[in-house]
């Protein structure tokens, strides 16, 4: 199996940007051991503060970013990081190639129960003229992004990533610490049968999302004339991974519960990288209205409407909407 440098190597993936991606898979590593070690790390359960959206923070995200942010800040590769555990962007080197952008621990609420969380992140090009510590750094489209990424701490440690050449898959190897190519070019299946949504806002969606999830509901006997199933996890990087693994749709709607929010999905760490990875493998990712990865960003921590997965779904979800 190879390696991940060469792999990079034969996408033509310039030597700094290898670097970089190395030096985000080396607090992989360390955070994929201290999750493993779970209670025995001390570092379950929350801590005391909120993070900026009003989120409870737990022990582990706490440390997954200070990991990051660390060897991110010291690798001399990166102008400035954002991350959301932090309230702004923070400044790296002045003449750092590299902008990243990351969610630490994905899924946290998933950290008690043994359940799959992840790491996910997106790096673009630094704007020459920009101050390092000027937020505006950060104003990028994700179709900007040169690499994308999630690293999945499941029962086994996975990063899926592109660089915009095809979406790879990488198992961990502990024997020897690295990561090892298992898959390239993943292809989501066109067709699905298979929906994750939260249920459990139903009332809360606008009327077109209401009326697609009801025709999946009706199965064979409704206007799809076929039966749908439906799988939730409550950590994106899991939804995701299942979808690029075997199709399906994903969606976080727009819903009506905090009206001051636009989705709760991320744009900037969880929706454009997350989209990068499911159009390079054959998906769409869209909201109601047009293509995530164009939407021009106006804050590090911008809230977004999420539908994503295998082409067709995605569009006959979109007609809805027409
Ligand atoms: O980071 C936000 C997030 O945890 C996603 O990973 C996940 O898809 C979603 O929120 C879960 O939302 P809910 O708590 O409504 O199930
Ligand atoms: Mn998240």
């Amino acid at each position: 199996m190879q390696r991940l440098a060469p792999s990079l190597r034969q996408d033509n993936v310039s030597l700094d940007l290898i670097s970089l991606i190395k030096t985000i898979l080396a607090a992989t590593k360390e955070i994929s051991f201290r999750v493993s070690q779970a209670h025995l790390s001390g570092l379950m359960g929350s801590t005391l503060d909120e993070n900026i959206q009003g989120e409870v923070q737990k022990k582990l995200d706490v440390v997954a970013n200070q990991l990051l942010k660390d060897v991110l800040l010291e690798s001399g590769f990166v102008k400035a990081i954002s991350s959301e555990e932090e309230d702004n962007s923070v400044a790296g080197d002045e003449d750092g190639k590299f902008l990243v952008s990351f969610d630490p621990l994905d899924g946290s609420s998933n950290i008690d129960i043994n359940s799959l969380i992840g790491t996910i992140f997106s790096i673009h090009e630094a704007l020459p003229g920009v101050e390092a510590g000027d937020p505006a750094q950060f104003k990028q489209a994700g179709t900007k992004q040169v690499c994308a990424g999630y690293v999945l701490y499941g029962p086994s440690t996975m990063l899926v990533m592109t660089t915009g050449n095809g979406t790879h898959m990488y198992v961990l190897d502990r024997t020897h610490g690295g990561y090892l190519l298992v898959e390239r070019n993943l292809q989501i299946p066109e067709e699905t049968q298979e929906f994750a949504i939260n249920m459990s806002n139903q009332r809360f969606w606008q009327a077109p999302m209401q009326n697609y999830i009801n025709d999946l509901l009706a199965g064979k006997e409704g206007p799809r004339e076929k039966n749908f199933n439906m799988r939730w996890i409550a950590a994106m990087v899991g939804d995701v991974h299942r979808v690029l693994n075997r199709g399906g749709i994903f969606t976080y709607p727009k819903d009506t519960k905090d009206p001051s929010k636009a989705g709760k999905l991320r744009l900037m760490y969880e929706a454009n990288p997350m989209s990068f990875l499911v159009e390079q493998a054959g998906g769409l990712s869209v909201t109601s209205t047009g293509r995530i990865m164009e939407i021009e960003p106006t804050d590090v921590h911008q809230r977004v409407e999420v539908i994503l997965g295998s082409k067709n779904e995605v569009e006959k979800c979109l007609s809805y909407y027409s």
